[in-house]
């Protein structure tokens, strides 16, 4: 076993190693310097991220993992520009986020679909709001439905669907407009486990197919190890980061690199890092 390259890797294998932030002079991707939130509220103020740094390499596939409550959906809402950081600076291809940047797709962690649009129309509705050619992408929106099984269901309203299939319709309309950056907030959380394996094979495929830089929040420490290229642990509220691991599993990936050894030991490893916080997700 070679000797750990950072102090604080606890047992490290020699393929396992924590690593420290690749391409952090990089202009493209997602780059955080110093960002934090702390909500300001009448009862007082709520801390929920301690200053952040790190980058997301374009056409990373890029995981959070962290307790419930650590501040995971304040970093995605922060890094789609709906929401404004207290401290710090968030640059995305280059460009300070300051409000809501064009070239997103976001998955929240609920679907919130439109309720008086039929679910067709609710895919299409970042074509609608760009203004984009709906002849052009009515096409990509019905063949992305049916990716998701979603075939037959496309005229109907929101409460006619299953919690589920209104999250899978939500996928749709994040991917509706060929996105460069997805941002993904816990988007199988509400799917059956064998919906959410093909989900996650599916939106690898895409991923590897299309380039597009991901960010995914999960809960699922298996579901982060088995899509990423790199996972963050976060650490409990005011969310820090706890480390950040390689992903040496070669890709394509199926479902079969969940039985690798390098996927079991890092798994355990992410796991570890919640039994000493003392809070299991
Ligand atoms: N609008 C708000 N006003 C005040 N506090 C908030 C607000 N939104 C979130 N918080 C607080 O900030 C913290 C982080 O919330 P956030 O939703 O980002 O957590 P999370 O990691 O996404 O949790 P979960 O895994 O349960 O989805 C929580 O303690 C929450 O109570
Ligand atoms: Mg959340």
């Amino acid at each position: 076993m070679k000797p750990a390259t950072q102090s604080h890797v606890d047992q490290p294998g020699a393929h396992l190693r924590l690593v420290s932030d690749r391409a952090a002079g990089d202009k493209s991707g997602i780059k955080l310097s110093g960002v934090s939130k702390t909500y300001r509220s009448r009862d007082g103020d709520v801390p929920s991220l301690r200053p952040l740094d790190f980058h997301i390499n374009q056409g990373e596939f890029f995981v959070v993992v962290g307790p419930s409550g650590c501040g995971k959906s304040t970093l995605l809402k922060m890094i789609s520009g709906l929401l404004p950081p207290t401290t710090g600076e968030i640059l995305v291809e280059g460009e300070q986020v300051t409000k809501p940047h064009g070239n997103v797709g976001i998955v929240f962690q609920n679907a919130l679909l439109l309720p008086w649009r039929n679910i067709l129309s609710n895919v299409m509705l970042p074509i609608d709001m760009k203004k984009l050619s709906r002849e052009k992408y009515l096409p990509r929106a019905k063949e992305l439905l049916k990716l998701v099984g979603l075939e037959g269901f496309e005229k109907k309203l929101p409460w006619q669907l299953s919690g589920g299939m209104q999250q899978r319709a939500s996928i749709c309309r994040a991917l509706v407009h060929d996105p460069k950056i997805m941002l993904m907030d816990e988007p199988f959380g509400a799917l059956d486990a064998m919906t959410r394996e093909r989900m996650n094979v599916e939106l690898m495929r895409i991923q590897r197919e299309t380039g597009k830089t991901v960010l995914l929040i999960t809960h699922s420490i298996p579901e982060a190890v088995f899509l990423a290229d790199r996972v963050l642990v976060m650490t409990e509220r005011p969310g820090a980061i706890a480390a950040i691991y390689d992903v040496p599993l070669p890709r394509p990936r199926s479902l079969d690199a969940m039985s690798d050894p390098v996927f079991t030991e890092l798994v355990q490893r992410i796991r570890k890092h919640f039994f000493t916080q003392g809070s299991l997700d």
